[in-house]
């Protein structure tokens, strides 16, 4: 189980953790272990060092598992209300932090912050005072706590308050908002947000651009950041992992199941999102039926493998938007389809290992959110690509400081140049694809998960000015 109270020396805090319960048919439970940078990360120093991960416990089988005292070595769940979970997660969490930084509300329906965001807002500093009392309970003398998220952002300030001795760090995995958007968040909240963040003694982000618009937030409304230093760590992909995982039994099966649905001597334009509104789903759609229209000489020739996994699906707002990726999906293949040739070969079941495949087949790599802290899709395609694959990226994605040179570039919301860009992709010499794909796959594996971790521990622990 958790390490013993009082004695971890590296702490991590995440709503999601590193492993998920699920109860079986005849009660007992099955634990599954999920992946990403944080996981590998903190792999890097373990429970035997002395690390601990605080997660929420999410949903009945997590929920059973705190009860019956069942767990790993180096995590501890909190079991926090449900009501009170979900006014934190789906209410403020995701239907206002992750819009706001994400640009993403519509007028004249939103944002509305009226009495319920006022009740729901109460939960969420339960929430975050829930993390905040388990990690000053399982803190060593001096230990380094990494807080990660927009779910999180008022554990600094009130860490800060219980175990003045804790060097804190707090690590956003999304963009962050410019003054102008973020000033539409009550006066009150958005002090809270930003003085919460500003307890810690060093705040990471993805990239400059989210690090700056942070800090002009802070000057606009907070007097400034204070004695709090800022650092960017661009998240990379984890290419041995990929590598070994993208050439296993599986992968190798789904990729001759996919390249039937595709059709032989097709070219693959593929995509691999969570379904959720920053993505961007639905525009790539519109700009694949756009390239179809305006070069007939594609139907037939080319397939759009969409794979768009289910997300937060306790919010209507993402229900519906899975709703419309699969009705426009439908659309095209009505409009376009023959009895040979699927033009949209859509997937919503999350199956990691057809996403290796369907990288490994790609031409082209369709990643065009609106905005996105980094979007690891665009930094994995070309680290497993088989045969080099074009990426199409949005010039509001994270990666693309990182990988713009080498990309044939988007503005997100115009579907004509999106479809343009799909057809420079398609055509780009196989020499050339060759040559960008090397150059890719060189910047997106520049900082695998370890050191994206190390660096940050280090940066906090050490001296000051890092
Ligand atoms: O992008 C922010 C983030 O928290 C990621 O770190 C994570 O992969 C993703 O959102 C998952 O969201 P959720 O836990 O709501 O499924």
């Amino acid at each position: 189980m958790a390490s013993t109270s009082g004695a971890a020396q590296v702490l991590v805090a995440s709503n999601r953790g590193p492993v998920s319960y699920q109860v079986r048919d005849d009660g007992s439970l099955h634990a599954k272990r999920g992946g990403g940078g944080l996981v590998s990360g903190l792999s890097a120093i373990g429970p035997d060092a002395g690390a601990l991960w605080v997660c929420s416990a999410l949903g009945d089988g997590d929920r059973e598992a705190v009860r019956r005292g069942i767990g790993e070595d180096g995590v501890r769940m909190l079991d926090i209300p449900a009501e009170v979970h979900s006014d934190a997660y789906n209410g403020i969490a995701n239907s206002v932090l992750w819009f706001v930084h994400h640009m993403l509300y519509q007028t004249p329906l939103e944002p509305v912050f009226d009495a319920e965001f006022r009740r729901q807002w109460a939960s969420y500093e339960t929430y975050n005072r829930a993390f905040a009392e388990a990690l000053a309970a399982e803190a060593a003398e001096g230990a380094a706590v990494i807080v990660q998220d927009y779910h999180l952002v008022l554990v600094p300030g009130m860490l800060r308050e219980l175990r003045p001795d804790l060097r804190i760090g707090h690590f956003s995995h999304t963009p962050w908002a410019p003054p102008e958007y973020f000033r539409m968040l009550p006066d009150d909240i958005a002090r809270a947000v930003l003085r919460g963040m500003l307890g810690a003694d060093r705040l990471g982000f993805l990239t400059r651009r989210w690090a700056d618009a942070f800090t002009a937030c802070c000057e606009a409304f907070a007097g400034g950041v204070g004695d709090t230093r800022i650092g960017v760590h661009g998240l990379g992909a984890d290419a041995d992992f990929l590598r070994r995982r993208a050439h296993e039994a599986d992968v190798e099966e789904r990729m001759t199941a996919l390249r039937a649905e595709i059709g032989e001597g097709r070219k693959a334009i593929v995509r691999v999102d969570r379904t959720e509104l920053s993505k961007n789903i639905v525009r790539g759609l519109l700009a694949y039926r756009q390239l179809l229209a305006d070069h007939p000489e594609w139907r037939e020739r080319v397939a759009h493998v969409a794979f768009a996994y289910p997300s937060r699906q306790d919010l209507a707002v993402y229900r519906d938007y899975t709703a419309e990726v699969q009705r426009l999906a439908a659309e095209i293949n009505d409009e376009y389809g023959t009895a040979d040739w699927t033009p949209v070969v859509l997937h919503v079941k999350d199956d990691f290992a057809r996403s290796l495949a369907a990288y490994r087949l790609a031409d082209v790599a369709l990643v065009n959110p609106i905005r996105d802290g980094m979007n690891l899709v665009a930094k994995e395609v070309p680290v497993v690509s088989d045969q080099g694959c074009a990426l199409v990226l949005s010039r509001e994605a994270g990666a693309h400081e990182e990988l713009g040179e080498d990309a044939v570039t988007v503005n997100p919301y115009d579907i004509v140049g999106t479809a343009d860009a799909l057809h420079r992709a398609l055509t780009m010499p196989l020499s050339e694809r060759a040559e960008r794909t090397k150059r890719l796959t060189d910047a997106a594996t520049a900082l695998p998960p370890a050191q994206w971790f190390l660096d940050q521990l280090t940066a906090l622990t050490g001296q000051r000015g890092g």
